[in-house]
């Protein structure tokens, strides 16, 4: 039996890079204010097309979505952004003046699999909840930015678009209509389709039509009104005092249809056509879309396979972060009590250790010490118990030490610390 197409097991040697990803995020976030939410993964099929929008690929082709037993349509959450509105305002956290939340989890959506994309993956997210200002958005994708440069991800290009609000974007949707409408030929099947509906995708199609076609297309960011143009103006100040570099992207528009003003996609290294490592923006009006106060927000979410795919690619990270294995052989009955002590000694130590209680020979512990990728074993024979000693054996290199038992955890700290 195999798993379904595109889910996939993230097994041990990849898992101990995940949670270092995963805690690294949430120590950088919380010094950002941010705490914690824990999601549904299953929510009402409505929540996601009335905030993602009916337009997009993602409700239109890739939800999970079926009816449980009483008839009520529900749907495997695509993302994290409009569960966690819903919980904003179904728990009133709105009482707060600005509520900051993080959130981690699986995702699913029915995607061709690829490279770096699966129909279930993981996300870290975060949302700003309560705050119109630009320093939000600059100060939310710094924090980003440093946690790449935390956990090791170099080469990460940041680029940035306004899409504007209901003031300023119905204008610059008609006068892309115009331009569109005189290419319409050239544009693919699924874009002449919904070209009327919502222009903007065509900027965003991958089709190579719509990508030449739109190549002279006009630009958002020169349609603003002047609050949302005052506003990004804003967002780019900052960045550039936060020092973030950032790329002017008019290009970029998201393919959720929640958005207003500031949009963002970080992409980074060696993941081929599904780079971009995490990607948000501003989405002012979903809150009140969705029954609650007005409410300006800010967010974004990481791909969490596509970090693991970049970190393992430029760093060898996964080896380096499980712990070394210490295989303990107690030889004879009568060193069995003694063994177990000092096994439980070393894991209450933080010691990772694997044991063997053998009668005879102990030449077939050793070679699944060996398999296991043992960098010491340690070695209790009668002989050493009669001293009151183990013995402790480096695997690369053969060496042989007697440590009294009382040292053994001071002396195994003292030679980690020289591994560096
Ligand atoms: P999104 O751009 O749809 O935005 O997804 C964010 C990130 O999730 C992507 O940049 C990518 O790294 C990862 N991702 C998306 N789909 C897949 C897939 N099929 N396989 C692997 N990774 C994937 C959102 O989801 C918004 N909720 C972000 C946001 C938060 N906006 C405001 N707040």
């Amino acid at each position: 039996m195999k798993a379904i197409r595109g889910f996939k097991d993230i097994l041990p040697a990849e898992s101990a890079l995940w949670r270092h990803i995963e805690s690294e995020a949430f120590r950088v976030f919380s010094t950002y204010g941010f705490s914690e939410i824990r999601l549904p993964i299953l929510e009402k099929t409505e929540l996601f097309s009335r905030s993602i929008g009916e337009g997009t690929d993602i409700v239109e082709k890739e939800m999970y979505s079926f009816k449980d037993r009483r008839g009520d349509g529900l749907t495997l959450r695509p993302e994290g952004t409009a569960p966690a509105v819903r919980a904003y305002i179904e728990n009133k956290l709105h009482v707060k003046p600005v509520t900051k939340l993080y959130y981690t989890g699986p995702m699913f959506r029915y995607e061709r699999p690829q490279k770096g994309r699966y129909r279930q993956f993981y996300q870290i997210g975060a949302e700003v909840l309560g705050d119109a200002d630009p320093k939000v958005d600059a100060e939310t994708i710094e924090m980003l930015i440093k946690y790449f440069r935390i956990i090791g991800i170099k080469d990460a290009v940041l680029n940035i678009n306004s899409l504007g609000c209901s003031g300023c974007r119905p204008g610059y949707k008609l006068e892309l209509l115009r331009f569109l409408g005189a290419r319409m030929d050239s544009l693919c099947e699924n874009c002449q389709r919904r070209v009327e509906e919502n222009p903007l995708r065509a900027l965003d199609c991958k089709s190579q039509g719509c990508v030449e076609a739109t190549e002279d297309a006009p630009s958002m960011v020169d349609q603003l009104c002047r609050p949302c143009f005052e506003h990004f103006e804003g967002v780019t100040g900052f960045l550039m005092q936060l020092d973030v570099n950032y790329v002017l992207n008019s290009r970029m528009v998201r393919g959720l249809d929640y958005y207003t003003r500031t949009t963002f996609e970080i992409t980074g290294p060696n993941l081929g056509a599904q780079n971009t490592i995490a990607a948000g923006g501003r989405y002012d009006k979903l809150v009140s879309e969705l029954g609650g106060p007005d409410t300006p927000c800010f967010g974004f979410a990481i791909g969490m396979e596509r970090l693991s795919i970049v970190l393992s690619s430029t760093g060898g990270f996964g080896a380096s972060l499980s712990s070394p294995i210490f295989f303990f052989v107690s030889m004879g009955k009568p060193t069995r009590k003694k063994a177990m002590a000092l096994v439980a000694e070393m894991r209450d130590g933080g010691f990772r250790v694997e044991t063997a209680y053998i009668e005879g020979s102990p030449k077939k512990a050793m070679k699944r010490a060996d398999k296991l990728g043992a960098v010491y074993t340690i070695i209790l024979g009668e002989d050493e118990l009669s001293k009151g000693v183990v013995s402790v054996k480096e695997m690369a290199t053969a060496d042989q030490s007697f440590v009294p038992y009382g040292e053994l955890i001071l002396w195994l700290n003292a030679t980690l610390t020289g591994m560096g």
